[in-house]
């Protein structure tokens, strides 16, 4: 545990960009990057690899706590196999978000956060960042772009890759998600009171990480 390294957490709904943000203010920073949803995503694609049911939550933290994640230059590995698009799915995304109401799951997945903490700083990503993983983190962002701008940026992304998507389909799903993560009743999705509030629809990416990394420099100036 490192309680002086500097931690930026940033809190916000699928889809809002947060992901890419955090990665690219990591990079300009050069610290180290924690995207907390691709563990609960790992959870998904390995209890159905194993068909665990998702609301077997003994049997599901116990994975949890002991998941053989490996991320390496960009692959993500559950044990020896390469598991980097499948936790990408419409399936792992909808089963992530079922194993992450669970609090034996978070709870397993807890400590493995916290290791992230290294110097010479850490961009952590997610829904509890701020208010379960890193309280004390010095800078804490709540991410966030409506719906409707959410929906139409996945549905851009899915259309360039060639993969099937309607914008009501997308919006529907979104709205589903949303109301489970923010309507649980451990670790909802909230903004934080001590959050800097970032919405960036109608914003670019470079856009926002110029934002977090102009609040970074005013936060972190010795
Ligand atoms: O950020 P993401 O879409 O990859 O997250 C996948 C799911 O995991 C999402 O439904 C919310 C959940 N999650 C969570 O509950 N807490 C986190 N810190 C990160 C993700």
């Amino acid at each position: 545990m490192h309680p002086d390294v500097p931690v930026i957490a940033i809190d916000g709904p699928s889809a809002s960009g947060k992901g890419t943000v955090a990665a690219r203010v990591a990079q300009q920073l050069a610290w180290h990057c924690l995207d907390s949803g691709s563990l609960y995503r790992i959870v998904a694609v390995a209890a159905l690899r194993d068909r665990v049911a998702l609301d077997d939550e003994s049997t599901l933290s116990a994975l949890a706590a002991e998941l053989p994640a490996v991320f390496d230059s960009g692959r993500v590995l559950l044990g020896t196999e390469d598991v980097t698009d499948a936790i990408r799915s419409e399936e792992a995304s909808s089963g992530a978000s079922r194993v992450a109401v669970l609090s034996g799951v978070r709870a397993g997945l807890l400590a493995r956060q916290r290791a992230y903490r290294q110097p010479p700083g850490l961009v952590a990503e997610g829904r509890d960042m701020g208010s379960v993983v890193f309280p004390d983190a010095p800078l804490k962002i709540f991410l966030t772009a409506s719906v409707e701008s959410r929906a139409e940026r996945r549905y851009n992304q899915l259309k360039e890759k060639g993969l099937p998507a309607t914008l009501a389909g997308l919006l529907q799903d979104l709205r589903d998600r949303d109301a489970r993560d923010s309507g649980r009743s451990v670790a909802p999705l909230q903004k934080c009171a001590d959050a800097l509030l970032l919405d960036t629809t109608g914003m670019t990416i470079d856009e926002s990480v110029e934002r977090v990394v102009q609040w970074a420099a005013e936060r972190f100036r010795r």
